[in-house]
């Protein structure tokens, strides 16, 4: 029996994503399983159901009770885990820290559930890297945001009228949104300058011909990522950024820490010595923001300085978040497709360490301490 691969219509609000592209669903069927999605599925993300060749339609209940494998961009609700058939397969953002009455319901449904979150960032698995695909999207739509905002050009401009001087975007935060967002305002002809605690990433925003701003604190911390700043390297962080936010007439911030909130990096005291119309584009602002104003999903004035804090971005460019993730998804899934029937590996690492709920237990061990204790 070929496997049977779902994917539905999603259900979080303002979720425009899908799972399934047409181009992806194609490939699944090729290698031998049966793709049954929910009606509409693809249509926020611009892909009608008359562009999937060789998929079988239903409502979402049918086919939740159908698939073996349900793929999915955000986390099922309880009612909609509720439906799923036994021993299925979840595989998608699950929000394994936010969302604990969901993985609950997973362990006790006895659902094997991968969470795109947790897949290792090692080199084998960069082309499942699915929260790397999905920040480029917010980094490079956090700059067309700042650009809405200003009532300035992004490029020089030598025209008639005289010449428009290019407008000065600083980059807070310098990894794969942040290196996006660099590169975008740099197309658009903005001088950009940028900046990390990580001095790995000096050459990266160099070589996208970007200024790196230092500030001599470097906190490297483990994984390739950064640390928490002492109150020191924090002060001493303040005293060269504030300058530099002064001087900008756009900031992006997408700083950082896992595990942790969204370090504060733009005080009141920042934002007050900066120009009238200058704009902030805080995309941390759902892990509590870089800027000490932020407010997710609003964007607030103070002294005529525009603070946006967007939430989901990726949906906001849904046709190529969709396909960047439906390939992620695929390239997650093809090792456990064996002519057409699935078959996890459990040796390897990829599955065994993004596996959350497997077999009635909670495997993901920080998740479990987290719910279980
Ligand atoms: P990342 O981990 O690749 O990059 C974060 C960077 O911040 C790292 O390079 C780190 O060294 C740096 N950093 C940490 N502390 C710092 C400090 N005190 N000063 C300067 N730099 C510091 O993360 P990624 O994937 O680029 O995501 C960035 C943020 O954007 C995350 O908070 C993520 O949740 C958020 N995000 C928001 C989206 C939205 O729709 N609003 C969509 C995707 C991501």
């Amino acid at each position: 029996m070929p496997v049977i691969i779902g994917a539905l219509r999603e259900s979080a609000p303002r979720e425009t994503r899908v799972s399934l592209v047409p181009e992806v669903a194609g490939k699944l069927i090729r290698a031998g399983a049966q793709v049954l999605m929910e009606r509409g599925a693809g249509e926020g993300a611009r892909f009608p159901d008359s562009l999937y060749q060789g998929v079988q339609w239903a409502d979402a209940a049918g086919v939740l009770g159908q698939a073996r494998v349900l793929l999915a961009v955000q986390p099922l609700d309880l009612e909609r885990i509720g439906l799923l058939k036994s021993g299925a397969v979840l595989i998608g953002f699950l929000q394994p820290y936010a969302r604990r009455e969901e993985v609950r319901a997973l362990k006790e449904r006895g659902v094997t559930s991968f969470a795109m979150e947790l897949v290792p960032r090692i080199s084998r698995a960069q082309s499942m890297d699915a929260l790397s695909s999905q920040a480029s999207i917010a980094g490079y739509k956090a700059v067309l945001i700042a650009a809405n905002h200003l009532q300035k050009f992004l490029p020089m401009l030598t025209t008639a009228a005289g010449t428009i001087r290019p407008a000065h975007v600083l980059v807070i935060g310098a990894g794969v949104a942040g290196l996006q967002a660099i590169a975008t305002a740099k197309r658009l002809g903005a001088v950009v300058e940028a900046y990390d605690v990580r001095g790995a990433t000096r050459e990266q925003v160099k070589s996208l011909g970007a200024k790196f701003v230092e500030t001599g604190v470097s906190a490297e911390g483990s994984g390739g990522y950064a640390r928490e700043l002492t109150e020191e390297e924090k002060r001493k962080q303040q005293e060269v950024l504030d300058a530099r936010i002064a001087a900008a007439d756009a900031v992006i911030t997408t700083a950082a820490v896992p595990g942790r909130p969204a370090p504060k990096i733009i005080l009141r005291a920042a934002l007050e010595r900066m120009r009238p119309g200058s704009v902030i584009v805080d995309i941390g602002a759902e892990q509590g923001g870089n800027c000490e104003l932020t407010r997710a999903g609003e964007t607030v004035t103070y002294r005529e300085v525009e603070v946006v804090g967007p939430v989901n971005l990726p949906a906001q460019l849904a046709y190529n978040a969709s396909e960047m993730y439906a390939r992620n998804l695929l390239n997650f899934l093809t090792p456990a497709l064996k002519e057409g029937e699935l078959a996890i590996d459990w040796s390897d690492e990829v599955f065994a360490q993004s596996c959350l709920t497997h077999a009635g237990e909670i495997r993901h061990e920080p998740t479990r301490k987290a719910i279980e204790g």
